[in-house]
């Protein structure tokens, strides 16, 4: 999939959201293990994501230091008219300014462009953090996936959202 870059403006300062290459996987991973101590995706992980012709994967970066401080995928599903948000990880010091929430209307908005009817994600039960930023964009808990998360054995909640008239509500800040 292709994105163009874009400027936005997240907490009073300027961010550019660009398609990850290549090159960003270092960086994507340096934003997973500062984040959880580890890397749940290593650079093959990467790798075979953004290989992938359906899934596209953001970055946004600090123009000026050219750093990555966060990223998040989306996967296509052009059969099913359904995406679903892969990954997503924004770098401990820059949470909760927004950076977050963005990203993931970015996806919404390439997901409807792409003629998708839902976008959907799991997210682990004890992360009432994401659940409520994903309440709030709009998903909503369809189900349990018990023992979802091969690392410990941690259930899931499966969260959509309804992309055919859920519009402009959703996509300011
Ligand atoms: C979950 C995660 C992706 C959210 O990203 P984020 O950039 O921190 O999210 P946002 O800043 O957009 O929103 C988070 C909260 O900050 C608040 N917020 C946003 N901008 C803010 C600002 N300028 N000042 C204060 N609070 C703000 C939002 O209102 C939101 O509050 P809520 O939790 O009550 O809904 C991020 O915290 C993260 O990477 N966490 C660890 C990994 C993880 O849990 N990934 C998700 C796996 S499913």
């Amino acid at each position: 999939m292709r994105f163009n870059p874009r400027t936005v403006e997240v907490d009073h300062t300027m961010i550019v959201v660009k398609q990850a290459s290549r090159d960003d996987i270092p960086a994507m991973v340096a934003v997973e293990q500062a984040i959880y101590g580890f890397a749940p995706w290593n650079n093959a992980a990467f790798e075979s994501e953004l290989s992938h012709k359906r899934r596209l994967y953001l970055v946004a970066e600090n123009p000026e230091t050219k750093t990555v401080l966060a990223f998040a995928g989306l996967s296509i599903n052009d059969f099913e008219a359904e995406s679903h948000i892969t990954n997503i990880g924004v770098a401990p010091d820059v949470q909760r300014r927004g950076l977050g929430s963005r990203l993931l209307k970015i996806l919404m908005l390439v997901s409807r462009e792409c003629g998708m009817k839902t976008i959907s994600l799991e997210v682990r039960r004890s992360n009432h953090d994401a659940q409520r930023l994903y309440e709030r964009l709009g998903f909503v808990t369809q189900q349990l996936r018990r023992k979802y998360y091969v690392d410990n054995g941690e259930d899931a909640y499966e969260m959509s959202l309804n992309l055919e008239g859920e519009q402009k509500n959703h996509d300011r800040r």
